[in-house]
């Protein structure tokens, strides 16, 4: 069974509290937080005060992405926020100090992951497999919802999956971008586990349903 993480990239950011109840009533045990910096992406979404105040209204999973230059000044105050799991990019800082805020996050608590763009190969992911408990594999370039899923990204998580049998058993694969009725089973054919979906799953009118079959 994969687990469902609707994006609030595309809820009501006027009525956020509503939608996470929604996104909780219609059966989804994660939410996923999608913070952009206007640098390692070209968007501004949300930060730190929103994990926080997310994190005062539900029980859900908050699974945050963020999508921001050199994470590792941040990732304290995430931690901080009320994230549980705190996922960073692979491209956006120096290896060494991608290992310190990988670090840094388990050292808080908070489950560790590691994501990387459309044109990142998969074997970049190697040096850090044990460190992380979830890996992110973006099936659209990383900074806007809407836009449509590559499917030629499912051998990274095939690849990952044969690593990860090995070193890290445990550590989730979780795809995002272009995630919907029509794309979840390539992605769980491909050994996903946690599937995002941002504006597939706002504009389903049945949400409960939309759930369901996504996480069948
Ligand atoms: C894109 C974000 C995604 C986005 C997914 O940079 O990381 O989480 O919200 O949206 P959809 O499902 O619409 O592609
Ligand atoms: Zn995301």
């Amino acid at each position: 069974m994969a687990i469902i993480s609707p994006s609030i990239l595309s809820a009501d950011f006027v009525n956020l509290e509503r939608d996470i109840h929604m996104c909780r009533a219609a059966g989804a045990p994660w939410v996923h937080v999608d913070v952009m910096d206007g640098h390692f992406v070209p968007n501004i979404t949300i930060g730190i005060p929103v994990v926080a105040a997310l994190r005062k209204v539900t029980d859900l999973v908050l699974d945050v992405h963020l999508m921001i230059e050199r994470p590792i000044r941040y990732v304290e105050q995430f931690c901080a926020s009320g994230a549980d799991y705190l996922t960073i990019h692979l491209e956006s800082d120096t290896a060494e100090n991608i290992h310190k805020a990988l670090s840094a996050i388990r050292a808080k608590g908070v489950k560790a992951g590691l994501s990387i763009k459309p044109g990142t190969p998969v074997e970049a992911l190697e040096p850090y497999l044990k460190e992380c408990d979830l890996i992110l594999i973006m099936t659209v370039e990383p900074g806007f919802g809407g836009q449509s899923f590559m499917a030629d990204m499912m051998p990274k998580l095939i690849w990952l999956r044969e690593k990860l049998s090995s070193v890290n058993p445990s550590c989730l694969l979780e795809v995002d971008g272009g995630v919907d009725l029509n794309t979840a089973p390539i992605c769980k054919d491909a050994g996903a586990d946690v599937l995002v979906s941002g504006s597939a799953f706002f504009k389903a009118r049945d949400k409960a349903a939309f759930v369901a079959e996504i996480q069948k």
